[in-house]
């Protein structure tokens, strides 16, 4: 298909199909940063609640800059990845301190800032100052390699510069910000993974996928290295002043900086026994412990996979520096503390 043609059904599409999304009012560089980082971790739907309680609590980059880590934590919570929310702090912060407040004007000085990458410089570049920076997300593998028939897995080198160039060349003379919203959105609702509606398809005529019959199998992604499996088990002090112990990750380690009760992690599965050995040592008495979750209940990281035990702890006397429970919704937490957090005190 004839590159001019690709780009103007897309931009025709995006015009009558697109969803009024808050960011796309009016696209300042903050709003695009913000909202990319996001759409990096998750969906719009599951991602706009967190962008709306952000822009409330930070209306400018000058706002955020502001925060503590821990409020920009919690507003994040449930993202996952948190390094993204670090980082997008620690930006905040050069931002206003060594630029003003002001983000810088070309792709060029965007990517020299922590957490920003080629694709979070070009969504800025292109969206906010037209700059023909192609943006390549997931979204615009899907639709390249399913409409030109691109078999080169996307996570291989080879195919990352493939796509990148292909996706280069594309980018119409105007119009490039639009375009680029166009060909993720349409990726997002009309291209999707699972069982995309090909006869209602712009491309329907043209798209490679569709006439060899490989919608299904594109694009290709190559196996990821092995799953390593882990072991964690959690100790839930409960003392009679309705009180708990909550401790901060500070290793370099996944949830670094997240709070989370005590844990000792161990190489399988630990049966009571075992834990009582390991608690031995322990300078807070107590009477005994009981396994909440009979099942490990298993959080499931890219990388790992976290076999998990909720012990409950009773200590024999009200513990020092432990936290009310009834303040527990303050810190930020994992999604796997959260929940439990969530069912077993109904919070
Ligand atoms: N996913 C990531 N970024 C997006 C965008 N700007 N529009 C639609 N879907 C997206």
């Amino acid at each position: 298909m004839d590159f001019n043609t690709f780009s103007s059904r897309l931009i025709k599409w995006y015009a009558s199909a697109k969803r009024d999304l808050p960011w796309r009012e009016v696209p300042t560089p903050y709003k695009v940063w913000l909202s990319e980082v996001i759409l990096q971790q998750t969906r719009v739907v599951q991602g706009l609640p967190y962008y709306l309680r952000f822009i409330e609590q930070f209306p400018t980059v000058t706002d955020l800059a502001a925060a503590s880590e821990e409020q920009v934590l919690k507003l994040w919570q449930g993202l996952g990845y948190y390094s993204r929310a670090k980082n997008l702090h620690h930006t905040a912060k050069v931002i206003a301190s060594e630029y003003g407040g002001v983000f810088p004007l070309t792709y060029k000085e965007l990517i020299k800032l922590k957490g920003i990458g080629d694709y979070t410089a070009s969504a800025i570049a292109s969206i906010c100052y037209e700059e023909p920076c192609a943006v390549v997300d997931g979204n615009v593998y899907r639709v390249l390699s399913r409409v030109f028939g691109i078999e080169t897995p996307i996570n291989s080198s080879e195919g990352v510069a493939q796509f990148k160039a292909l996706a280069t060349e594309l980018l119409p003379s105007e119009n490039i910000g639009t375009y680029n919203q166009a060909i993720m959105e349409f990726g997002a609702i009309q291209c999707t993974p699972q069982s995309p509606d090909c006869k209602s398809c712009i491309f329907k005529d043209h798209c490679a996928a569709y006439h060899s019959g490989k919608v299904a199998e594109l694009p290709v992604k190559l196996k990821k290295l092995k799953i390593k499996n882990r072991y964690f088990n959690y100790l839930v002090w409960v003392d009679t002043s309705g009180k708990t112990l909550l401790q901060r990750r500070v290793s370099k380690d996944i949830w670094q900086g997240l709070y989370e009760f005590p844990l000792i992690e161990t190489s399988h599965l630990a049966a009571e026994k075992e834990l009582l050995q390991l608690l031995k040592e322990s300078n807070i008495p107590f009477e005994g412990l009981i396994l909440y979750n009979e099942t490990p209940v298993i959080h499931k990281l890219t990388h790992q996979h976290i076999h998990t035990q909720f012990w409950i702890v009773r200590p024999l006397k009200p513990i020092d520096n432990a936290i009310l429970i009834s303040e527990l919704h303050t810190y930020p937490v994992s999604a796997l503390t959260a929940n439990f957090i969530k069912k077993f005190w109904e919070l």
